[in-house]
């Protein structure tokens, strides 16, 4: 087979199954590359018995075949990715195959307690973040005076701007919190730490432009794993209720360097119904006994924060517009298993405002109107399903209409959390 880059990536609020869908295409793959995001991302991945919770490691790490790269537009904290390269190790991991690229911004604890105090100083219109530090991360890049994985390889360069920064971030940080200073690390500590995380993480560390593309004129096929949802994303999501990265196909382009005429594939994973973690607009989004029931049934808990997510129903405006932003070659449906047993099932076809149909450019208005059209529901147990056209009528119907909401064909159902529950075309 020959080179090629495919995307998979959420076309909804994220936790839509990316790293479950990942896993199990990523043996036909040489590399597997995160390109956005960091630990804000909770990629679960269900092998037999065994659950495991991935934060920045791409969702290929179980299979022997990928190597594993945390793309340029990453942003990474040192201690977390070293605790999650102790968790592989203990699963019989080879951490030789990950690689980090040089052009990745590093996350630093004051990245964390800033986002901590900022979120908290906007009261009601907390964004909810998930308090790891990614926003003030970017906001550091985009400043231009974010600290890269390459500087950790130049150590006198490394402490000038650490030893800049700290200053800034402490004098910023006190304006929001005096008491979260109190318990911020010195610049002495943190450079002492930054050093010690730094001799195990150097070894990982290339040039990321060289080695995404010696990969692909080598001939290897390259799939790019999408980190949080096309909802989330800085600029075509529910703004300002979004993250700080392009969480969008042409994110990828961004965050490996890239170009668009690479890309062969991009596959949009969307739920069989909705969901969000924090606040922001959600038209879907379901208050009664039907929003408990999806939360229950689909253990709507958030891998990162443990928070319980918002439930709704599938939204097909919000899918539309992914497939256009995304420019979606085809989609995988997950949790179809969920919506067995509900007597009917809702799919939001429209948005209204004012007597007019409106797109999700309309999302944050407060009078917008949810239409929702109802499907008859089924008892069916999905979990042996292995092929899409093997399915029950009902389901089956279900996924055609959500085939035809999307506008692209659907590849594959996912009717289980464990890596064999899927249905194929
Ligand atoms: P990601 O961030 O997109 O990788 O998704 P998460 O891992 O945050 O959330 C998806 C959750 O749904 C995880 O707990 C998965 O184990 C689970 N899951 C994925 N696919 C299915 C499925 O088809 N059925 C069921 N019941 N659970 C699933
Ligand atoms: P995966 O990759 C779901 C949400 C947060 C918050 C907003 C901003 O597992 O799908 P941030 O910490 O990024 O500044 O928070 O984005 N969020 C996610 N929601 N899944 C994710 O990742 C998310 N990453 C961020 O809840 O609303
Ligand atoms: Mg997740």
């Amino acid at each position: 087979m020959s080179a090629c880059v495919d995307i998979i990536l959420g076309i909804q609020w994220g936790d839509e199954g990316k790293g479950r869908v990942i896993d199990r295409a990523a043996d036909e793959y040489d590399v597997v590359a995160r390109f956005g995001g960091g630990d804000n991302a909770g990629h679960t991945i269900v092998i037999g018995n065994q659950r495991y919770a991935l934060r920045v490691v791409p969702s290929g790490v179980f299979h022997q075949r990928p190597r594993l790269f945390i793309g340029g537009g990453t942003v990474i904290s040192l201690e977390g990715l070293l605790a999650e390269f102790d968790m592989l190790a203990k699963h019989g991991v080879d951490l030789r195959r990950i690689a980090i690229s040089d052009r990745a911004h590093i996350v630093f604890p004051y990245h964390a307690a800033l986002d901590r105090a900022a979120d908290r100083a906007r009261g009601e219109n907390a964004i909810g973040t998930t308090g790891r530090g990614i926003g003030p991360a970017y906001v550091d890049k985009v400043a231009r005076t974010g600290i890269t994985f390459g500087d950790l390889r130049n150590p006198d360069m490394l402490e000038a701007k650490l030893r800049r920064n700290h200053s800034i971030k402490v004098a910023d940080l006190a304006r929001l919190d005096l008491e979260a200073v109190a318990a911020f690390p010195t610049f002495e500590q943190l450079l002492a730490t930054t050093k010690t995380f730094a001799e195990r993480i150097v070894p990982h560390i290339v040039d990321g432009v060289s080695y995404i593309h010696e990969a692909f004129e080598g001939g290897q096929r390259i799939l790019v794993e999408g980190a949080q949802g096309t909802l989330l994303d800085i600029g075509y999501g529910t703004y300002p209720f979004v993250t700080s990265s392009h969480t969008i196909a042409g994110g990828a382009c961004i965050g490996l360097g890239i170009g668009p005429t690479q890309i062969s594939r991009v596959t949009g994973i969307a739920k069989a119904y909705c969901t969000r973690v924090g606040a922001g607009p959600f038209p879907s989004e379901l208050h009664d006994e039907f929003g408990l029931r999806l939360r229950e049934r689909g253990a709507e808990f958030g891998v990162v924060t443990k928070r319980p997510r918002r439930c709704g129903w599938f939204d097909a405006v919000a899918a539309r517009y992914a497939a256009r932003v995304n420019g979606l070659t085809d989609a995988v449906i997950t949790k179809l298993d969920v919506i067995s047993g509900f007597e009917r099932i809702g799919i939001v076809t429209e948005y209204r405002l004012g007597g007019s149909s409106v797109g999700v450019e309309a999302m944050g208005e407060p009078d917008l109107k949810p239409v929702v059209t109802w499907h008859q529901g089924w008892n069916d147990d999905l979990s042996e399903v292995r092929r899409i056209d093997d399915l029950p009528a009902l389901p089956r119907a279900y996924v055609a209409e959500l085939e035809r909401c999307i506008g692209v064909p659907i590849s594959a159902v996912s009717v289980g959390p464990e890596r064999a529950s899927l249905a194929t075309v």
